[in-house]
């Protein structure tokens, strides 16, 4: 692209300002700016237009889950279908680490954190050591793929290769890029992060299929047999990868989808509740159902909208790649982002200063035609670390990592 194709696309915009300086720029840095201004999707802009709008919900009914009571009953059974599909090499492992970690404020990969006290003990290491209990379990490596962002992949894959992979086998570990959306001020204008460089960030985890599929991953899915995928976050220490007993529990079921669940807390826990939406499994968040919802009850007094998700969902592949055309929902959420002002300063807010563009993980459920609901144990399952202290924290997961055993 062209200066002034670049400016031609811009101006109508009301985005000129993105090449204020771009006469200061050495040759390599123009390229690079009208690289990504040729690449800039602009119809995103529209979704702040006329003030940030959340998309009504449909009809919601509860959705029942499989309940701690009956994976005790049924355990033996689900873990055996489970290993052996694993065993057959249809499972893999998706670990979502493309976010920012914003609110934990490191500099470098969330998963680069050190969780232990007296030793040594990274994010990333945990993770591992809790899918190597599968991999003992069935005797096969599970393939793991893991998503990173043009911002922390050089870090991540960096810190796999020095620390040996933490034992796991090379062969079997796959990195991949998510995309990227630019950053706006709450006036609409797109922020520049350097003059010749346009504010962006991880566009959401909901692109992880789409990436992986452009990195060309879809092949060596093919190649290995892979027939369903267990999506995970990286900042849940606790949680169980692969599990062969949710695996087991969504094939006997017959679903395209299983997700992991937790039972609520309180009726008010501020956490996305699995349910049905007209008609449809969906994850709807706490802060979109009504009072009457929240607490409706069943005749032996359990809430009916009880479940509450922890991110760890398992998908069919061959049904990823048919929805893979279908356009997700994009959710406008505020940020801090470091900008360089009118004066040409680089400013790093204290406070949000404008809107992110993001798809999420949680959505593609909608979009599938059934989905399981698992109950795990809370306390033996879920121990998210997003700030460093209080709720969902190191402290707290530290904590629950040592009741569950955890040297740390
Ligand atoms: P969060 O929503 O907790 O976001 O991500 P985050 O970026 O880690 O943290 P904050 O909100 O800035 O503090 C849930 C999971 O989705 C991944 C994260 O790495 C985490 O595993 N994720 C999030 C991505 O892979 N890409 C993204 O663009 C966003």
């Amino acid at each position: 692209m062209t200066y002034e194709e670049a400016l031609r696309k811009l101006a109508p915009a009301g985005q000129g300002h993105l090449l204020e300086y771009y006469d200061e720029l050495s040759g390599d840095a123009k390229r690079n700016l009208l690289e990504q201004i040729d690449e800039l999707d602009l119809s995103l802009l529209n979704l702040i237009r006329n003030g940030v709008k959340e998309t009504p919900r449909g009809k919601l009914e509860p959705l029942g889950a499989v309940t701690l009571e009956t994976i005790k009953e049924k355990k033996e059974s689900y873990e055996k279908m489970g290993l052996e599909a694993i065993r057959a090499g249809k499972v893999g492992a998706v670990l979502l680490a493309g976010g920012q970690g914003t609110r934990l404020g490191l500099d470098k990969p969330k998963g680069m954190l050190n969780v232990g006290e007296q030793k040594e003990l990274y994010l990333f290491e945990q993770l591992v050591n809790n899918l190597m209990e599968v991999v003992k379990k069935a005797d096969v490596w599970v393939p793991l793929f893991i998503m990173t962002s043009e911002k922390n992949k050089n870090d991540t894959v960096n810190f796999f290769a020095r620390n040996d992979f933490f034992g796991y086998s090379r062969d079997y570990v796959f990195f991949f890029v998510q995309e990227m959306a630019p950053a706006a001020s709450y006036k609409g204008k797109i922020y520049l992060e350097e003059k010749g460089r346009i504010a962006t960030s991880p566009n959401g985890n909901g692109g992880w299929f789409s990436s992986l599929v452009r990195a060309g991953l879809l092949d060596k899915i093919k190649e290995l047999g892979v027939e369903y995928l267990n999506v995970f976050a990286v900042d849940n220490v606790l949680q169980k990868i692969a599990d062969p007993v949710f695996v087991g529990a969504t094939l006997e079921a017959g679903c395209v989808c299983g997700s992991k669940v937790v039972a609520k807390a309180d009726p008010n826990e501020r956490v996305g509740v699995l349910c049905l939406e007209d008609g449809r499994p969906s994850i709807v968040e706490y802060y979109e159902m009504t009072d009457e919802i929240i607490n409706s009850r069943d005749e032996d007094g359990r809430l009916l909208y009880n479940y509450g998700v922890i991110l760890n969902y398992l998908f069919e592949v061959n049904t990823l790649t048919r929805i893979l055309d279908e356009k997700m929902p994009t959710h406008v959420v505020e940020k801090k982002i470091p900008y360089i002002n009118e004066e040409g300063e680089f400013v790093k807010p204290d406070e949000p200063n404008g809107y992110k563009f993001e798809t999420l993980v949680l959505d593609m459920i909608h979009m599938m035609d059934n989905c399981l609901s698992f109950e795990v144990e809370r306390d033996r399952e879920f121990a998210p670390i997003k700030n460093m202290t209080g709720v969902d924290s190191l402290e707290s997961a530290r904590e629950l990592m040592k009741k569950n055993g955890i040297v740390l």
